[in-house]
């Protein structure tokens, strides 16, 4: 009885790893989407910042995949030096700064 009963914590612990696990590559491979501020964050990328860099920037388009990546260059570029998004026509509100830096705030910039 004990045995089995050591068996079935085995398997349950194994199940839910399991599960857990592939939560983790759904997200990582953005298949699924979790995280409604990642998701925020990313919309904010695409509109404001993916349309010019695919023109002028394509090796820093930015996916829900690297964005992860590229935060701490995303900080450095819009919070610090202030230069992107560059130009006249792709101001971020004061909403959008928001967002923004709330999700920067969870990936561990140095
Ligand atoms: C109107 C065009 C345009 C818009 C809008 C724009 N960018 Fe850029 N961005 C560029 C260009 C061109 C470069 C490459 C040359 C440079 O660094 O100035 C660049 C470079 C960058 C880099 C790389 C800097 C480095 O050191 O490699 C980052 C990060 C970046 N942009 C972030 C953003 C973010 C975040 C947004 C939106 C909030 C944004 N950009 C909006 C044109 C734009």
């Amino acid at each position: 009885m004990r045995q089995l009963k050591s068996i079935f914590f085995r398997f349950l612990i194994v199940l839910f790893g399991g599960m857990f696990s592939a939560l983790q590559i759904a997200e990582d491979t953005g298949i699924m989407r979790f995280s409604p501020l990642k998701e925020s964050a990313y919309e904010i990328l695409e509109v404001k910042c993916n349309t010019c860099h695919r023109k002028q920037n394509p090796f820093k388009v930015f996916s829900y995949k690297n964005m992860g990546k590229y935060a701490p260059k995303i900080y450095k570029e819009v919070f610090v030096k202030r230069r992107m998004p560059k130009g006249d026509e792709h101001h971020l509100t004061k909403e959008e700064y928001d967002v923004l830096e709330q999700w920067l705030l969870t990936q561990n910039i140095p």
